[in-house]
């Protein structure tokens, strides 16, 4: 089976809107016509109203680097899927290891978020990954197993048919260190694996897993040829139109 492949760019907290409106200009006649790969840009919050009019009827689509699981409340601070989906966002990143480093992601909460964004129609991008005394202490598998049993907990194979997933080992985010393409293919599988598990073989021969930590314009092409990578999450390679393109474009 092939996958189209799924390139995405987490801002984290990083551009204006102003900043995010000069990105497009710039980016969007470089990619123009590139239809191999979805192209995804997810800014900040504040930025998504600019980004998604300057990328209205191009190949590019938008996407949030977090959602709230309610679908409105008292929540001081937090952003509703039906909030995204009102200004045509249609893309969002779950459980990104920095959400669960600083922000008291959990499993749950991962699993919540998952299941609302599934609803209101939005494509996930669960987020899972092991850091550094995890992989050291070989424990990479296990937490990839848990963290996707948890995510994939009490959703249906219909209901997830949206779903990508990434891996981001958190020893390689911002670090400058790539896992090899073969380590990252070894997490896939186990990933694919547990995807078969909890929704079955064709939904797991169909999942789209990328790759994310210190994906670059020179690493991009090693990384994008190994079978088991359909894509990638690009932070510091994406905040650049002309870098971004370059791993566009591998
Ligand atoms: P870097 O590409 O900056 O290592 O970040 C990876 C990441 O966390 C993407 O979500």
């Amino acid at each position: 089976m092939t996958r189209k492949k799924l390139i995405a760019a987490n801002w984290k907290m990083y551009k204006t809107p102003e900043q995010t409106t000069a990105f497009f200009a710039e980016f969007l006649p470089m990619v123009a016509g590139h239809s191999r790969d979805e192209i995804v840009i997810c800014p900040p919050f504040l930025d998504l109203h600019a980004a998604v009019e300057a990328a209205r009827g191009s190949n590019v689509a938008v996407g949030a680097q977090n959602i709230h699981w309610a679908k409105e409340g008292a929540f001081t601070g937090e952003i509703s899927p039906a909030m995204l989906t009102a200004i045509q966002v249609t893309h969002v990143i779950i459980g990104h290891s920095e959400r669960r480093q600083y922000f008291n992601e959990t499993d749950d909460t991962v699993n919540r978020k998952l299941e609302i964004a599934l609803e209101n129609g939005l494509t996930p991008i669960v987020c899972v990954g092991e850091v550094l005394e995890e992989r050291e202490a070989g424990l990479t598998e296990d937490v990839l197993r848990r963290q996707c049993t948890r995510a994939f907990n009490g959703i249906s194979a219909r209901k997830a048919a949206k779903l990508a997933i990434a891996y981001e080992p958190v020893w390689a985010i911002g670090t400058g260190k790539t896992a090899t393409p073969q380590m990252a293919a070894d997490a896939h599988m186990v990933i694919r694996h547990e995807a078969e598990k909890a929704f079955g073989k064709e939904f797991a021969q169909g999942l789209r897993i990328l790759y994310g930590g210190s994906v670059k314009p020179d690493n991009a092409t090693a990384l994008m040829s190994e079978g088991e990578i359909d894509g990638a999450l690009v932070g510091g390679g994406s905040l650049d139109p002309a870098s971004f393109t370059r791993i566009v474009k591998y």
